[in-house]
């Protein structure tokens, strides 16, 4: 073990060395990342909300065919979990819900042995959650990249959290990408964090090269959180860089489905020569071609501190090392 919490109870619970969780980003995060941030000593995991059985089934395997260690599949819960068998089966040790609080779904987690997190965006969320039968809790500030379920900032959802005194570890997610922030979180009181964009920027990602480039060179401000790219998920709120589509449709009022500015223009086409349309929530991925930057490209608001594409082995080091730097309370204001 090594750094600021030598017996974290987060790390116990999940049986990893370092308190820093990969976020589910979706398709962006195969088995490579998955795999590599686990090896690398935190925890991997992989969205699995829209993936079918049998490429699930090749995914879990890919992940052991590299490592025993732990990783998590999740589940975004405003679609049906249908896979969620097939990843208990397969022995899946650990499972996240996000946008709801499934007691049964989390008995049955726990059947196969499974351990489960839920993130929240409000504290009665947190609430329900511990009282459901949840083994950790995920915090997840409206400064979040992808679907934000939260309307608060991290900072007061955190306190208000706190002051519920749960007895579950609690994983702090939304806007992070340093180790000074991590360190900041963990000492006062978080267990772990969760950062999702920043992992998008790691080389095993499966982001388009031009997203990521994007990630690179945007500052903080350049997120906004909207319901601009509602095709796939209507009605969810989500923060992503500003670009074309959104400004344009922003300078028309934002108006609604059916009088929204170039809608039905196909931007995109995927690996699979599927058309990607204006206004879809899907993500740029490796493969896709066409107006990768006016596609819906997700990013938390610590964007614009995310200064290399690196190896997942590598953000999860360097981000751990420069925390365990700051364990002098003084640094970390
Ligand atoms: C590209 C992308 C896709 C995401 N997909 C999911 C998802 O499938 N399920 C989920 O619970 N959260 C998803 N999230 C949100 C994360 O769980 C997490 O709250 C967020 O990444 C944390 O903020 P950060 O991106 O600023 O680190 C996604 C985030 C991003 C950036």
């Amino acid at each position: 073990m090594r750094g600021i919490s030598a017996v974290n109870r987060l790390c116990k619970i999940l049986n990893i060395e370092i308190p820093i969780v990969q976020a589910p980003v979706g398709s962006i995060a195969g088995s490579e990342l998955a795999s590599a941030v686990s090896i690398a000593g935190g925890l991997g995991g992989m969205g699995v909300t829209w993936t079918n059985s049998d490429d699930l089934r090749t995914k879990i395997a890919s992940i052991r065919s590299k490592t025993d260690y732990p990783f998590y599949v999740n589940y975004a819960l405003a679609f049906p979990p249908v896979t969620l068998d097939v990843a208990l089966e397969l022995g899946c040790p650990i499972v996240t819900f996000s946008w709801g609080i499934p007691e049964k779904l989390i008995k049955r987690c726990h059947l196969y042995y499974a351990k489960v997190g839920i993130q929240v965006g409000n504290s009665t969320g947190a609430l329900i959650a511990k009282d459901a039968g949840a083994d950790f809790i995920i915090v997840q500030g409206m400064e979040a990249g992808g679907h934000v379920q939260s309307t608060t900032p991290i900072e007061i959802l955190l306190h208000q959290i706190f002051q519920l005194e749960l007895g579950l570890p609690i994983v702090v997610a939304g806007g992070i990408s340093t180790g000074k922030e991590i360190a900041n979180w963990i000492s006062r009181g978080a267990d772990g964090v969760m950062l999702g964009t920043r992992f998008v920027a790691a080389n095993e990602s499966l982001a388009h090269e031009e997203y990521k480039q994007l990630l690179l060179t945007s500052v903080d401000s350049d997120t906004a959180l909207t319901h601009c790219f509602d095709g796939g998920w209507p009605h969810a709120m989500h923060r992503v860089l500003r670009n074309a589509t959104l400004n344009t449709w922003e300078a028309k009022g934002c108006a609604p489905p059916g009088c929204r500015p170039g809608e039905g223009d196909v931007i995109a086409i995927s690996a699979t020569n599927e058309p990607i349309f204006r206004y879809e929530d899907t993500a740029p991925r490796t493969g896709m071609s066409g107006e990768i930057e006016a596609m819906c490209c997700y990013a938390g608001s610590g964007v614009g501190k995310i200064e290399a594409i690196l190896s997942a082995s590598d953000i999860l080091h360097d981000l751990w090392d420069d925390a365990c730097k700051l364990r002098n309370p003084s640094d970390l204001v």
